[in-house]
C-alpha cells in the first residue's frame, strides 16, 4: 500500500522467549516509532495498554467502531479513558457503504453466507483498519498463538503482507490465558464484563455468543462457520 510512508524492510531478530516489553521495544525501533496499538478492548488489549503506559506511553491507541459493538465494550473504553487519560483514536466505517449495505441486504446479511459475512467485515473493519494504518510503520495487536488454529504460526514481529507490508507486532503471542488474567487481576485492570459471562473472545455483538463448557475459546465467534474461516480480514 503506497500511502504507508515509513516503510520497514527487515524484521528484527528476537530471542524466541523474548518478553512483551522486549518485543515492543524492538518493534518501536524497527518501525522508527511510527507504531499504533489496535484495541478491541479485550482483556489482552487492556493488558497491552497497561504495559505501553509503563514502557512506551507515546504509542497511540486506535479502535474500530463497527457500529455493532456491545455496550460492555464501550464501557471498557470509557474506563480506560479515565484511568490513563487515554485519547482513543476511533475509526468508523464509511457512512455510504454501511447505508448501502443495510438498504440492500438488511441488518443481518452476514448470517446468510461467507461472502456476505466478509462483505460486512470488509466495510465495518477492514477498510477502517486501512485508514488507521496510513503513515504507520508498525501496529501492535493482542493476538496470541493459543487463540486459534489460524494463529498457531504467529511471530513476535512479522511483515504484515495483508495490510501493505508494515510490521505487525504481537507482544503477547506466547502468553497463556492464566498469564493474561493474572496480570489483569494483579494490576486491577478494567475488563469487559462479558468475559465473566462466558465470552473469552469478543467481537461484534451479533457475531459473538458465549461458549459452553469445553468449547474452543473462539467457538462463540461466527459460531455458524467452520474454525478455519473464523477471521475477519484484519489478520488474514
Ligand atoms: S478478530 O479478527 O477475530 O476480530 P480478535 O477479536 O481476536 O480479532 O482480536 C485480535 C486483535 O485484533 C486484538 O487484540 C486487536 O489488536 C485487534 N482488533 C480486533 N478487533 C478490533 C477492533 N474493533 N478495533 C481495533 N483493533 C481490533
Ligand atoms: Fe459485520 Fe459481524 Fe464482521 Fe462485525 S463481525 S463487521 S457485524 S460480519
Amino acid at each position: 500500500m503506497s500511502q504507508l510512508s515509513p516503510q520497514t524492510t527487515s524484521v528484527p531478530q528476537l530471542n524466541p522467549d523474548a518478553g512483551a516489553e522486549q518485543i515492543i521495544a524492538a518493534g518501536l525501533v524497527a518501525a522508527k516509532g511510527f507504531v499504533t496499538l489496535a484495541c478491541s478492548f479485550s482483556v489482552e488489549d487492556v493488558v497491552l495498554i497497561d504495559i505501553l503506559h509503563k514502557v512506551a506511553p507515546e504509542v497511540r491507541v486506535f479502535a474500530l467502531d463497527t457500529g455493532r459493538l456491545n455496550e460492555e465494550t464501550y464501557e471498557v473504553a470509557e474506563a480506560l479513558r479515565e484511568r490513563y487519560a487515554l485519547a482513543i483514536d476511533w475509526y468508523f466505517p464509511e457512512r455510504q457503504a454501511v447505508e448501502q449495505l443495510e438498504r440492500e441486504k438488511g441488518l443481518f446479511s452476514f448470517r446468510a453466507n461467507l461472502d456476505n459475512r466478509h462483505e460486512c467485515c470488509r466495510i465495518r473493519k477492514v477498510e477502517p483498519l486501512r485508514r488507521a494504518l496510513v503513515g504507520k510503520g508498525g501496529w501492535i495487536t493482542g493476538l496470541r498463538r493459543a487463540q486459534s488454529v489460524t494463529r498457531a504460526d504467529l511471530a513476535a514481529i512479522e511483515i504484515d503482507q495483508v495490510n501493505g507490508g508494515l510490521l505487525k507486532i504481537n507482544p503477547l503471542l506466547n502468553w497463556s490465558d492464566k498469564q493474561i488474567w493474572d496480570y489483569a487481576k494483579e494490576q486491577g485492570l478494567p475488563v469487559n464484563r462479558l468475559h465473566e459471562q462466558g465470552y473469552p473472545s469478543i467481537g461484534c455483538a451479533p457475531c459473538t455468543r458465549p461458549i459452553r463448557e469445553g468449547e474452543h475459546p473462539r467457538a462463540g465467534r461466527w459460531w455458524w462457520e467452520n474454525p478455519e474461516h473464523k477471521e475477519c480480514g484484519l489478520h488474514q
